[in-house]
């Protein structure tokens, strides 16, 4: 049985005003709640994010990370340095990285086995805009996203990543995917990823992100495949995120 995770990508979004009052609303009342939870906030907030969940089980996150160790990178941030803010995710391969980062499925690979290498545990995204998918080229693009991770990391770290399906067009446009619709992808890549470890792909996390809310968490998160979200704008809402908590 795998426990779910609901992690808030709060994008490039927050002050240190508001993150103090969105998570002080968010811990009192994440009490006993039955899943994971974390918050992947901009890297300058995540000396006060860490503060101020040092006393909560909800887990912090980063958004992005460096392939680079050290050194003369203007700009980027280490998987070391995330590590000193007691980081345990960082997310990847974002779409919005992607398209207007020039992030290739290689770069994308390269950030996982890093983030892997120093312990933290990469929150991978892969998904197909909605040209690809009209084109019926979900699984084609998709897959070959997975694909370029599996190829790069060893076999005994599958168990060790977090996959996020987050179709392009379902992304801050208030289009869902159908439960059915994100199952079905979310099947395909359990099988992928059974490719590489078996065992492993029965306990990866796979997680949805795309336009996730209160209301139509619960219907996404009981889809047997489908074992938490990757949560956007209603991240930014604490009664929002706290619903979707609840939901999983
Ligand atoms: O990382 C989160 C996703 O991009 C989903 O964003 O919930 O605002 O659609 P959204």
């Amino acid at each position: 049985m795998r426990r779910k995770l609901v992690a808030g990508n709060w994008k490039m979004n927050g002050s240190i005003a508001a993150n103090a009052l969105l998570l002080a609303e968010i811990k009192a009342e994440f009490g006993n709640a039955a899943c994971d939870a974390a918050v992947c906030v901009p890297a300058p907030y995540l000396a006060q994010c860490q503060a101020l969940l040092s006393d909560s089980a909800i887990a912090l996150g980063a958004q992005d990370l460096s392939i680079h160790e050290a050194g003369a990178y203007t700009g980027e941030v280490s998987a070391t340095m995330l590590l000193e803010f007691a980081c345990r995710y960082v997310i990847v391969g974002h779409s919005e990285r992607r398209a207007y980062f020039g992030e290739t499925d290689e770069l994308v690979a390269q950030k996982t086995a890093r983030a892997l290498r120093a312990g933290l545990v990469p929150i991978v995204c892969v998904g197909e805009t909605l040209a690809q998918r009209e084109a019926g080229q979900t699984d084609a693009i998709v897959g070959q996203q997975i694909d370029a991770v599996l190829s790069l990391i060893a076999e005994n770290d599958l168990a060790k990543i977090v996959v996020a399906y987050e179709p392009v067009w379902a992304i801050g446009t208030g289009k869902t995917a159908t439960p059915e619709m994100a199952q079905e992808v979310h099947a395909m890549l359990r099988k992928r990823l059974s490719a590489k470890n078996t065992q492993a792909a029965t306990e990866v996390k796979i997680l949805y992100g795309g336009s996730m809310k209160p209301e139509n968490a619960k219907e996404l998160l009981a889809m047997p495949d489908i074992d938490g979200g990757l949560i956007g704008g209603a991240a930014l809402k604490a009664a929002d995120f706290l619903s979707i908590i609840c939901a999983a």
